[in-house]
């Protein structure tokens, strides 16, 4: 792609009214707009489009679902509009896995062969995807549709997922899981592709009695806010103003609530060093991008309980001085958008969003951001990133968002897991909160379960509950089979073997033996799985998913899956017991010497698994095809 402005030509007519539909029509012929008198001598908006540059991203969201991919006259368009360099756009629009840079087919059908779905036959899918609809590639092949390989798409207790994404006239996006070829091809054949194909069954597998953040969950219409109310939704937030801000914040800290997208950093203290930051205004962001392989557990909340994520974050945006809250949920989630789109609109109709909330002098209101593919978005100055219309690459900290974050304003950052809690912790108070679980790990943690137990789901369990327990929850190993091992805390996390079945689920536990609980994820393993296959595909997920910023993850991210591949074929350079070692200095090197989280933990598992016995002299194993 030619990356001047003009040379991409005119945008189509429906390219511009997609543009114009998220910026507003053009007002001078400095941007696209009628040309006029005055407009042939003074160059109006420039701070104007430049203040825009945020609305980058959903512009060019807009072409994509528009006409199937970014083309020149659109992105040319786009810059114009927002004064973007064309080199810069075209930056942010290759970024993205949702966004295609090149022709591509109107329907891509995204199918996962990640972790999970790999322990339940993804590859014969895969198989039989390409059989039907040629080779795994994003330019149109049969009847327009042509098919790619995704990494997890949050539904893993489904056992099988894919993505139906739609461009054109009536656009489209909708999730089918479990899936079989028999329902993509059915969800082809009908309507706008916009009609989700899932099992009505609910996610959530823990006993009723022991549900505290997943309490609402089928018992409230997601739909409705009066359903809603009527179960007491809303009375936190009313009992948040009356304690002020200040008493919200030491319930918070009481409760001693520690962050659940995988740092575990304390909550309480992160919201007050926002609230007692002069500059202005503040920000506060939820963070729903959700894409560590292996997790689904905040899409069951915001598809089964959107106000109870709409309530805390309103919450949180009162107790720190925010005026303006942020979700930032995946792209890959089209339902749970729905859910809360609906649900932010209802809550301004009912004047809990906007000015004057219940009546009094607070005022705050959410705007719902889409992401578009890219797993390195979740992590929190990479978000900021993205929602600017920058690459989602992470910054350097310091300064942290609480000093500096979104639009270099004092920020707050929780995961959709955390803020739930912050429900809890007003309910039933801090300190009572902090009596669940252990003294150092408070409250109750969503865990995700897939992979070989027999009932997959999400479980909701109090901190301190045992390895063991919860897979017996999940009614142990399928089949009886022994268990190999457990993948904890995702493709950022560590496999633990059968030894560590009586380790606490707690921080402190899981740290004591080496690993995390990092978002969640229980991905239990019997012993027909191959876990170097597991390896491959997680070295391949790293490799992708890197932004590329920083050398010692952008290389040694692709030098950690070749070594693997070499051993997984048998042909290790030198010896396996020489591959093993670089292995090592790798991980150490990614470890000690990238700038954030992706890189220091993308050896992890692999690692563990090495600790673990898991990978040796490594016999062939299948294929991962990119
Ligand atoms: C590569 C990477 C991806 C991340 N993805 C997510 C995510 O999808 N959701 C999330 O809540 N946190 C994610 N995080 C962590 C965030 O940076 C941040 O710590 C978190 O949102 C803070 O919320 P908490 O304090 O409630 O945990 C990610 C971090 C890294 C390094
Ligand atoms: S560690 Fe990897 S993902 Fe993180 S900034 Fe560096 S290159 Fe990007
Ligand atoms: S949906 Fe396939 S691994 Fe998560």
């Amino acid at each position: 792609m030619d990356l001047r402005l003009g040379v991409g030509g005119p945008p189509s007519s429906p390219e511009k009214a997609a543009v114009d539909e998220v910026l507003g029509q053009p007002d001078s012929s400095w941007n696209g707009g009628e040309r006029t008198a005055a407009g042939g001598h003074l160059a109006r908006g420039g701070h104007r489009a430049r203040a825009q540059r945020h609305l980058l991203l959903p512009a060019l969201q807009a072409v994509q679902q528009r006409v199937g991919w970014v083309t020149p006259g659109a992105l040319d368009y786009v810059c114009m509009r927002l004064t973007v360099p064309p080199a810069e756009a075209y930056g942010v629009a290759a970024f993205y896995s949702l966004l295609r840079t090149e022709p591509a087919a109107t329907t891509v059908i995204h199918v996962c062969d990640d972790l999970a779905c790999r322990c339940q036959g993804a590859e014969q899918l895969c198989s039989e995807m390409e059989r039907r609809f040629g080779p795994p590639s994003e330019t149109a092949g049969l009847e327009g549709v042509s098919w790619v390989r995704s990494p997890c798409l949050g539904r893993c207790e489904q056992g099988s997922a894919a993505l139906v994404q739609r461009a054109g006239d009536t656009p489209g996006m909708s999730s089918i899981a479990p899936a079989t070829l028999a329902k993509i091809e059915h969800a082809l054949s009908g309507g706008n592709g916009s009609t989700p194909m899932l099992d009505p069954s609910s996610p959530v597998r823990s006993d009723p009695s022991s549900r505290r953040l997943l309490r609402r969950v089928d018992v409230v219409d997601p739909g409705s806010i009066s359903s809603y109310r009527a179960h007491g939704g809303y009375q936190m937030l009313r009992r948040a103003l009356q304690m002020g801000p200040q008493g919200v914040i030491r319930e918070i800290k009481e409760a001693n609530l520690l962050g659940r997208g995988g740092a575990a950093f304390p909550t309480g203290t992160k919201w007050e060093a926002i609230a007692n930051n002069p500059v202005r205004p503040h920000y506060f962001v939820c963070n729903a991008d959700e894409s560590e392989p292996g997790t689904f557990k905040d899409r069951v909340l915001m598809e089964r309980d959107p106000f109870g994520v709409i309530e805390a974050l309103t919450i949180a945006g009162y107790a720190t001085g925010a005026e303006r809250g942020y979700i930032y949920i995946r792209g890959e989630y089209p339902e749970a958008t729905a859910r809360l789109t609906e649900g932010i609109e209802q809550a301004r109709i009912q004047g809990l969003l906007g000015h004057s909330i219940m009546g009094g002098d607070f005022e705050f209101d959410i705007e719902l951001r889409r992401g578009a593919g890219a797993y390195i978005a979740g992590e929190e100055t990479a978000l900021f990133n993205s929602i600017e219309g920058l690459r989602p690459e992470p910054r350097n900290k310091p300064p942290f968002p609480t000093q500096a974050g979104l639009f270099a304003k004092p920020t707050g950052v929780n995961n959709v897991e955390t803020l739930a809690n912050v429900l809890e912790i007003l309910t039933i108070g801090g300190a009572e909160y902090a009596k669940l679980g252990t003294p150092s790990s408070t409250g109750t943690r969503l865990f995700c379960l897939s992979g070989c137990v027999e009932r997959p789901g999400l479980y909701e369990v109090e901190f301190g509950a045992t390895l063991r327990e919860l897979l017996a929850m999940a009614g142990g190993i399928r089949g009886g089979r022994p268990l190999q091992a457990v993948l904890l805390g995702g493709a950022a996390g560590s496999f633990v073997g059968p030894s560590a079945l009586d380790t606490p689920l707690t921080f402190e536990g899981v740290r004591a033996i080496g690993a995390t609980l990092g978002s969640g994820v229980v991905l239990a393993l019997d012993d027909t799985i191959e876990v170097t296959d597991l390896l491959r595909r997680i070295a391949q997920f790293f490799r992708d998913e890197s932004c590329g910023q920083c050398v010692p993850c952008r290389v040694g991210t692709v030098r950690q899956e070749e070594l693997l591949a070499r051993m997984l074929a048998g042909r290790p350079l030198g010896s396996a017991q020489r591959e093993l070692e670089v292995l090592g200095e790798l991980g150490q090197v990614m470890r000690d010497a990238s700038i954030c989280g992706l890189g220091q933990t993308a050896s992890a598992a692999v690692e563990s698994a090495v600790a673990q016995g898991l990978i040796g002299s490594g016999a062939a194993a299948p294929e991962v095809r990119s």
